[in-house]
């Protein structure tokens, strides 16, 4: 089997981007698989702390630093079985704004990391750093709340990810003559044109056929899984239909699939005691949750 790496992102913080990170890593581990969660929040790290490590002896700055050639040897054991936990670093200013070149090394080394499932958590937000690592991922998870202003930064935040994965394939493919397109795509109301994903391809097809025929290809395959978390009702639950209604209409997504998990008092009570609720309450409804979501996610 080959690897598979998981990205948690979402577009907005405190939705619960790493308290889902740290309970599927657990969950996927207890089903025997081998898992790496990595913390690439990188300014503000804290999957250390939510799985219940004081304290840590080697993180991401070590690499970045060149302090260690490989990420092996910055991998720390959780005492979870099948689990350990590539830390964040913390003490270099700007690390959220590593260099290109740095990001792609980082990005190399995490490919090559000997495990059955990597899990990313990542900052809020859609910076370029955040995009390129959920590049990266072959599955992605949009953590999103259920109120409809998170939904609709969750759409955009997706809309900004499909975007520069266009910019660069355009741009790496010969097709720059085809990027004025999509300079106006983002102005959607000066150009009503250029609406939807599907006028853009049209008129980008219209200028080259062959690299716009692979760009409706990479957007077919780009999948996100837009998770809902802090549900409260069956409501919430079907909230996601609103989101999932706009990709297709816009974007040309359709196969997004949406998974609930709900709010627990279970989960606040763990993160305040710095232990994962799945240890501490691996019956409550969060984890059991939780568990299904790392059964989808297999
Ligand atoms: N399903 C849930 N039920 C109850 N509380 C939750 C749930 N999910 C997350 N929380 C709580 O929400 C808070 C924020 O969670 P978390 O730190 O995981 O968010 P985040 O998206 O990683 O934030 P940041 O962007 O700041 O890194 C925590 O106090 C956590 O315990
Ligand atoms: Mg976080």
């Amino acid at each position: 089997m080959s690897k598979k790496v998981i990205a948690i992102v979402g577009p907005k913080g405190g939705v619960g981007k790493s308290t889902i990170s740290v309970n599927l890593a657990i969950a996927l581990a207890g089903i025997g698989k081998k898992v790496i969660a990595v913390d690439l929040d990188l300014g503000g790290a804290n999957l250390h702390i939510l799985m219940g490590l004081r304290s840590f002896k080697h993180s991401l700055d070590d690499f970045i630093l060149k302090k260690v050639k490989s990420l092996e040897e910055i991998l720390i054991e959780t005492g979870i079985e099948n689990l350990s936990l590539i830390c964040g670093g913390s003490n270099i200013p700007d690390i959220a704004n590593m260099p290109f070149q740095q990001k792609m090394k980082l990005i190399n080394h995490i490919l090559k990391l000997d495990s059955d499932i990597v899990i990313l958590d990542l900052a809020a937000g859609s910076s370029f750093n955040v995009v390129d690592f959920l590049m990266i991922a072959n599955q992605r998870l949009m953590v999103t709340t259920p109120e409809m202003t998170s939904l609709l930064k969750a759409y955009t935040f997706i809309k900004t990810c499909v975007f520069r994965m266009l910019t660069f394939h355009f741009k790496t493919t010969d097709a720059q003559n085809v990027l004025e397109i999509l300079e106006k795509a983002k102005d959607p109301v000066a150009n009503p044109h250029l609406k939807t994903m599907q006028n853009i391809l049209d008129e980008a097809a219209k200028i080259n056929p062959a690299s716009t025929a692979a760009a409706r290809e990479l957007i077919a395959g780009f999948k996100p899984n837009i998770l809902i978390n802090m549900t409260q009702s069956e409501r919430d639950a079907n909230v996601g239909n609103v989101i999932q209604g706009m990709l297709n209409q816009y974007l040309g997504i359709f196969s997004s699939v949406i998974t609930t998990l709900p709010t627990d008092p279970m989960v606040k009570k763990a993160t305040l005691q710095t232990k994962p609720v799945m240890l501490v309450a691996p019956e409550s409804e969060f984890s059991i949750a939780v568990r299904s979501l790392a059964l989808q996610c297999l």
